[in-house]
């Protein structure tokens, strides 16, 4: 069963087979209308049922225009309304929506969640986010990366605010393409020791720092998040210990000339990041976004052994 919670259960080749996957059908489509099938409709006659425990705009729309361009049906689900949000346990609302979806996604506040989802689920299942991690959007991520001219390995990535579930799938997307990260974080918002253990075993750098300055020298890409993830208090003594890692234009500028700025938003303007970085001319946010449509498809077809 080709679940998948966290990059590593696909590797390397299987994630770099995707990526290729995305930018052949990008390019194949370019200037149709959104809904138009892909011509192959790889998963004509497939549903993908999404579970939403969590608010979301981009992992909603881009699964559901994802699995109607490979030619399935998106049915979605959000927690609060279904039986989930009333006490039905997650292995028999795996049971029962196994029944009638090929692949299931879940986006929920808890990894363990997830896990059982899938430990129950007779279909595989795709982790649209959780606490712990978010792997559809760095492969998404990594497209975008890709698509700016930048080979893989060897990147320096500088990544600024919280060590948060995005961060660690950027940690183990690292380990899996030889790239190195160097997180500004203030004390207390480390990334995930498991993520960053496995990654330096792999043999790539995670340098955990605290001058944000230092942390961005040099860097072929910058990214950030949000300070204040879903389902964490918005605490004033984290808000003041993520203020000197906002990425404004002096910061940007101690990367290299041409790098580039990721956030996979939605972007807290004025927090996290400044306008004149989201939306100045490294920022590449917006096809970050789109691409998310275009990964989402070659996770899908991964998961479900066409790829
Ligand atoms: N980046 C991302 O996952 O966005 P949503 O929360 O809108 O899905
Ligand atoms: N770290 C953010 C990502 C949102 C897409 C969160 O978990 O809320």
């Amino acid at each position: 069963m080709r679940h998948f919670l966290n990059l590593s259960d696909a590797g390397g080749d299987a994630v770099a087979a995707m990526l290729s996957d995305a930018i052949d059908r990008k390019a194949a489509r370019q200037g149709w209308p959104k809904a138009k099938p892909d011509a192959d409709k790889p998963l004509a006659d497939h549903v993908l049922a999404m579970v939403f425990e969590k608010n979301s705009t981009r992992t909603r729309a881009s699964f559901d225009i994802a699995i109607r361009q490979l030619g399935g049906t998106p049915m979605i689900l959000d927690a609060g309304t279904t039986q989930l949000g009333r006490g039905e346990t997650i292995a028999d609302t795996a049971r029962v929506l196994s029944r009638y979806a090929d692949a299931i996604m879940i986006r929920t506040d808890d990894h363990a969640k997830a896990e059982q989802l899938a430990e129950y689920a007779s279909v595989p299942v795709i982790n649209g986010l959780t606490d712990l991690s978010h792997p559809c959007q760095i492969v998404a991520d990594l497209l975008t990366i890709v698509e700016s001219g930048k080979a893989l390995p060897g990147l320096e990535l500088a990544w600024l605010g919280d060590g948060n579930n995005v961060l660690a799938s950027l940690i183990e997307a690292a380990g899996l393409f030889g790239f190195h990260v160097r997180a500004g974080v203030p004390q207390g918002y480390e990334p995930d020791t498991g993520f960053v253990e496995a990654a330096r075993a792999k043999g790539v750098r995670v340098d955990i720092m605290r001058d944000a300055r230092e942390a961005v020298a040099g860097a072929d890409l910058v990214v950030t998040d949000t300070w204040v993830s879903m389902g964490q208090d918005h605490a004033h003594n984290k808000i003041a210990a993520m203020a000197p890692y906002q990425v404004d234009e002096h910061l940007m500028a101690r990367a290299k000339g041409d790098a580039i700025f990721l956030h996979c938003l939605p972007a807290h303007r004025g927090d996290e990041v400044v306008d004149a970085v989201i939306d100045g001319a490294q920022s590449r946010v917006w096809d970050e976004a789109e691409n998310r449509v275009h990964a989402q498809k070659s996770i899908l077809l991964w998961a479900l052994g066409k790829l």
